[in-house]
């Protein structure tokens, strides 16, 4: 197999469920994109608990940059820097990624990169095969942000809108728990839609002034939907629930991008850009790739790439932080 050459960044990325390395050369084409889900550990408990996320990234942080590794065809000799995810997240998850990439930093004299996690949703559209080149208008929506970005360059991006309440993921978690979905139950939920009818329910879109996004009513309108219900007529009624229940949260979401595009181009990143009905109702948007919607490493890498690298002794002070 061909060396990839001195020239690769190693991601690492546990700010929340998600176990992630990557390998991603310099002018972002991904080597090696390794994602291990904590989702089945937390399911029982119904959302994530991070006593149990943070001890599960120290045991499997180790093995996953190895399986990255080994998927790139590369060893750490190749690898120039490393970048982590150092916020937003759960702290004691960000600490596992962050202690781990300071120790390959140390031990192999390389610079490390923190990188912000929602600068790296966004670096999710800086990868090839398709990269686009800001500026653009950027929806982040994800299990923990709702976002309207004005990105100016690859390090300048300016939060023009945000939610007042839960994120857009949240309400799709939280909408598909109600409808008996398992979790995270965004993909199920979008799934459970396909088959019901979006015009069954008249779910409210909240109006608030500016820019910004509230679902917390929208949960609200589905918990009084299905509570008078028997299990029977749950169970007959639960895709016209979640076809409904999704059309408001698009709805939200794309009457907001309209708002704000103004005749820019517009991108969308975050968990919540993998649904189907968002995609369909932003046809000319530059969507990010299906495997860089969710939470990974290949996107934090990609961030590196514009965000400066700390040398040693310097990265060693760094700390994680839990919000922006
Ligand atoms: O970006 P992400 O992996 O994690 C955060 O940074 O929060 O986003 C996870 C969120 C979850 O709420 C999940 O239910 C949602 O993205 N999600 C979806 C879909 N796939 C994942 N929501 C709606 N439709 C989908 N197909
Ligand atoms: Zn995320």
């Amino acid at each position: 197999m061909e060396r990839p050459g001195r020239a690769l960044i190693l991601g690492i990325e546990t700010s929340c469920d998600e176990t992630a390395a990557a390998l991603v050369t310099a002018d972002g084409e991904i080597r090696a994109n390794v994602v291990s889900s904590q989702a089945d550990l937390h399911a029982r408990y119904g959302g994530v608990v991070p006593e149990v996320a943070s001890r599960r990234h120290l045991e499997l942080v180790t093995p996953v940059v190895r399986e990255a590794l080994a998927e790139a065809g590369a060893t750490l000799d190749d690898v120039e820097e490393v970048a982590v995810t150092q916020g937003p997240g759960l702290i004691g998850a960000l600490l596992v990624g962050m202690s781990a990439a300071k120790a390959i930093a140390w031990s192999r004299g390389l610079p490390l990169v923190p990188v912000d996690h929602l600068r790296g949703h966004v670096a999710s559209l800086y990868l090839q095969p398709d990269p686009i080149e800001p500026p653009f208008l950027c929806l982040l929506a994800s299990g923990g942000h709702t976002m309207l970005l004005d990105v100016r360059a690859h390090d300048d991006e300016r939060v023009i809108g945000t939610t007042l309440d839960d994120a857009a993921g949240e309400a799709f978690d939280k909408g598909a728990r109600l409808l008996g979905l398992g979790y995270p139950g965004g993909r199920e939920l979008d799934l459970l839609a396909q088959q019901g009818d979006p015009a069954a329910y008249d779910f409210p879109v909240a109006r608030v002034p500016g820019l910004d996004f509230s679902f917390s009513g929208l949960k609200t309108a589905l918990l009084y939907a299905t509570r008078d219900l028997t299990a029977a007529e749950l169970e007959a009624r639960r895709a016209d629930l979640a076809a409904s229940y999704q059309r408001a949260i698009v709805r939200a979401l794309v009457g907001r991008v309209r708002e704000a595009a103004n005749g820019k181009r517009v991108a969308v990143v975050g968990g919540v850009a993998a649904n189907s009905e968002l995609r369909a109702a932003l046809p000319d948007a530059a969507l990010a790739p299906l495997a860089l919607c969710t939470d990974n490493a290949a996107m934090i890498a990609s961030a590196a790439r514009y965000t400066v690298a700390v040398s040693y002794p310097g990265y060693l002070g760094l700390d994680a932080y839990a919000s922006r």
